[in-house]
């Protein structure tokens, strides 16, 4: 189980052995403790193995509470020290990277029908947009001068070549799996958790921004794109140090709409204990009984898998390219991740995982 905690320290003390002399014992069956104790010679008690732990990564026995035990092997493991790094303590069993069979898999082939269930698309929408009417498309878009200074939402574009897009399909489908996850690119409700009708945006302290009818269109135009299995141009990749995260397979142009970031929506209240490093903030509530969060924890889609800045270093900053905004939409909540710069191919994906509420320690991220 996970970490360890100094108060854990001696799971069997070892007692001084206590035997009668010879003769003794029919005179007397009993003695008292204070008379035990008198007797017993003083021995130094081994504090168990766990006085002795240390981390298996870099050999050392410092910040001891930060270190988690393997329920596989027994060995140690600063939190830190782990890649990816892990951000809090785990509740329940927890097995390092050797015990634990969660290592990235290859990506994996899909049939085109696997795909198209997988991320449930409609059956005559999967085909490529022509180069016509991309193009079209395009030009119907205004000039980016002007786009820039009304900092209005632009809608992505996918990817044409039909290849490519498979790619990045499998590149997340694969990611999903491996985590045991289903599509959803959508906030989804179920019993036990917040119903849809906690999702209200005029419950947010000191209210929530409303978003503009012309982003909406366009928010509902990316939602339309997707259901016919058209994606913002990105692969999910696994990096040693990062774990999963995202890269851009193409330019994208600053205020595009990247993706809303989905899961099961549960109060915070219920998700006290909860390990999981993916929570994110969707409503903060005056009364906060009834303040919301998304749990990609069994659906999601790719915002899962986009990695934070480190909030402590200047390098972390320039890397931010993301911005995580919360808006209003048809007086819901929502959370969505949008351009903040242009972005070149090949770039990484990075937000900042403290917008709201500076809880998240980002401290050892690279
Ligand atoms: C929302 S998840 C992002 C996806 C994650 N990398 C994965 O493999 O599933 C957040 C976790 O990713 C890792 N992470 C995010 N940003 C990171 C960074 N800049 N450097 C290292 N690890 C990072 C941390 O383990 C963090 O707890
Ligand atoms: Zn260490
Ligand atoms: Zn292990």
């Amino acid at each position: 189980m996970a970490p360890f905690n100094s108060t854990q320290q001696s799971r069997s003390h070892h007692l001084p052995a206590f035997r009668p002399k010879e003769g003794q014992s029919k005179k007397k069956k009993f003695r008292t403790l204070k008379d035990v104790m008198k007797r017993a010679k003083r021995v130094a008690i081994p504090r168990d193995d766990y006085s002795k732990l240390m981390c298996s990564i870099c050999g050392s026995g410092e910040k001891d509470e930060e270190i988690l035990l393997c329920d596989g092997c027994d060995n140690g493991f600063h939190m830190m020290c782990l890649r990816p790094v892990v951000v809090r303590v785990p509740i329940g069993s927890w097995y390092c990277n050797k015990c634990h069979d969660h290592h990235p898999t290859p990506i994996q082939k899909f049939t085109q029908r696997k795909i198209m269930d997988f991320f449930r698309i409609r059956k005559s929408a999967m085909k490529c947009i022509s180069p016509e009417v991309a193009r079209r498309q395009r030009k119907r878009s205004r000039p980016l001068v002007l786009q820039k200074k009304s900092r209005k939402l632009l809608p992505y574009i996918p990817t044409e070549d039909h290849d490519r897009r498979s790619k990045q399909m499998e590149s997340l489908a694969s990611a999903l799996i491996n985590l045991k996850l289903e599509f959803s690119n959508d906030l989804t409700y179920f019993p036990g958790m917040a119903p849809k009708s906690a999702n209200q945006s005029n419950f947010e302290s000191g209210g929530m921004q409303v978003m503009s009818k012309e982003d909406i269109r366009t928010l509902e135009k990316c939602k339309a794109m997707a259901e016919r299995g058209e994606y913002p141009p990105l692969r999910v990749v696994f990096d040693p140090l990062e774990g999963y995260t995202v890269e851009v397979d193409a330019p994208i142009k600053h205020m595009t709409f990247i993706a809303e970031y989905t899961g099961d929506v549960d109060y915070i209240r219920n998700r006290a204990d909860d390990d999981s490093d993916s929570m994110m903030t969707l409503l903060l509530a005056s009364d906060p009984l009834k303040s919301l969060v998304i749990c990609p924890d069994k659906r999601g889609n790719i915002t899962r898998f986009i990695n934070g800045i480190n909030n402590h270093t200047e390098d972390g900053k320039k890397k931010q390219n993301l911005k995580c905004v919360r808006y209003s939409v048809k007086g819901e909540c929502h959370v969505f991740l949008v351009a903040s710069r242009n972005i070149a191919k090949g770039e990484r994906l990075y937000y900042n995982y403290n917008g709201y509420e500076n809880a998240y320690p980002t401290q050892h991220f690279v």
